[in-house]
């Protein structure tokens, strides 16, 4: 089974060729990825209005791309999948639109996939992780635990009640000065800084429940800087030191308030999965190694260009629900808000076609 994936949901335009093996097993056979960073950057932060106006511009180009590497012709494909949300809804309408169009004049089947099932199932494609697992998700808009149980049954465990962890760290660069996106250069930083310098909270430390909240820690990050400002470059460096700490204690401690969830009511994860672009941070992903140590289970980092915004992951998730017959109408809408554990409970209402082998 072959599927071309577009994903347009914030500022990556980007389509992808992947093929679902007999045996369950991924492959990719083009992923093409054009991120707008450049374009936002002067702004400090993804513009809506650009971004759509972006996808519109190359999304062709890079689904003809995706084509030609991967040296398919559209009659080849069992299925087109795009994300139709959670994202900036201007963007999706892009990519969401383009693969309706697709499917029709090619009459292939349509798959409208949530992003963020997307992130949660890579780990499947790169490493073939069997259900249960917990999920780490973790971006500049999402920060979630998620029990990933089987393809449309995700449960929440935990959410950010205010900014995303990648958020956080593109205000910290932000307030520093830094530039954007901010996780890579509040890292390179911080490497140079000492972490001790600063008392900064780790906030909602101890909890029973898994949810996190990073609004605090970015407040007592500023009123830092302000006590001490003029800033040297040390002292850029010790804060930013300071604050990976902080988040990087914060994330062990939610994360192990989620898998005790998770155990209680699912059992023992097969796996700790990460995704998302603070993935990236070496830091954080130690620190997954021993969350991952201490509860018994394997740790699933996805290779990086799979962890951030990419279209094999949307392809991936289309050829998943296209082997089980999970297939949408054209008249599908693009969602702005569409939270995970919302997809199970659509799930009757989902149209269903013959299942592919
Ligand atoms: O998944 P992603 O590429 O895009 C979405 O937000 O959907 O994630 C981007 C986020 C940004 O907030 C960025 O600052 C953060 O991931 N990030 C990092 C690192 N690299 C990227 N955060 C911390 N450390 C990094 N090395
Ligand atoms: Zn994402």
């Amino acid at each position: 089974m072959i599927v071309l994936g577009i994903e347009t949901t914030c500022d990556e335009t980007a389509a992808a060729v992947v093929e679902r093996l007999e045996d369950g097993r991924g492959k990719i056979l083009s992923n093409i990825v054009l991120s707008q960073v450049k374009q936002h950057a002067e702004f400090g932060g993804v513009v809506p209005e650009i971004a759509a106006r972006a996808h519109v511009e190359a999304l062709d180009l890079i689904i003809a791309q995706a084509m030609a590497e991967a040296v398919l012709n559209y009659s080849s494909l069992d299925g087109i999948a795009a994300a139709a949300g959670p994202g900036l809804v201007g963007g999706v309408i892009v990519g969401l639109t383009t693969a309706k169009a697709i499917a029709l004049v090619q009459q292939k089947p349509l798959i409208a996939v949530n992003h963020l099932e997307a992130h949660a199932l890579t780990a499947r494609l790169t490493d073939a992780t069997p259900f249960p697992y917990c999920l780490f998700l973790a971006s500049g808009g999402h920060t979630q635990i998620v029990a990933v149980r089987g393809i449309g049954d995700y449960v929440r465990i935990g959410t950010t009640q205010d900014d995303a962890i990648g958020e956080a760290f593109d205000k910290t660069a932000k307030l520093l000065g830094l530039g954007y996106p901010g996780g890579p250069l509040v890292e390179k930083e911080a490497a140079r800084g000492d972490a001790a310098r600063f008392a900064l909270p780790r906030p909602m430390h101890g909890r029973k429940e898994a949810d996190f909240s990073l609004s605090g820690l970015k407040t007592a990050l500023r009123l830092e800087a302000e006590k001490i400002a003029p800033l040297s470059d040390q002292d850029v460096a010790d804060l930013c030191a300071s604050f990976q700490q902080a988040v990087v204690d914060v994330v062990l401690d939610r994360l192990r308030a989620g898998v005790r969830i998770f155990r209680a009511k699912y059992g023992a994860p097969t796996a700790v999965v990460a995704a998302g672009g603070v993935a990236a941070n070496q830091a954080i992903r130690r620190v997954l190694h021993r969350l991952a140590f201490e509860v018994g289970a394997s740790l699933v980092v996805p290779p990086l260009d799979l962890c951030t915004d990419n279209g094999a992951m949307i392809a991936w998730a289309g050829c998943e629900r296209l082997a089980l017959g999970l297939t949408d109408t054209l008249d599908v809408a693009p969602r702005a808000r569409w939270p995970l554990d919302e997809i199970a409970a659509a799930k009757g209402k989902l149209q269903r076609t013959a299942a592919y082998k």
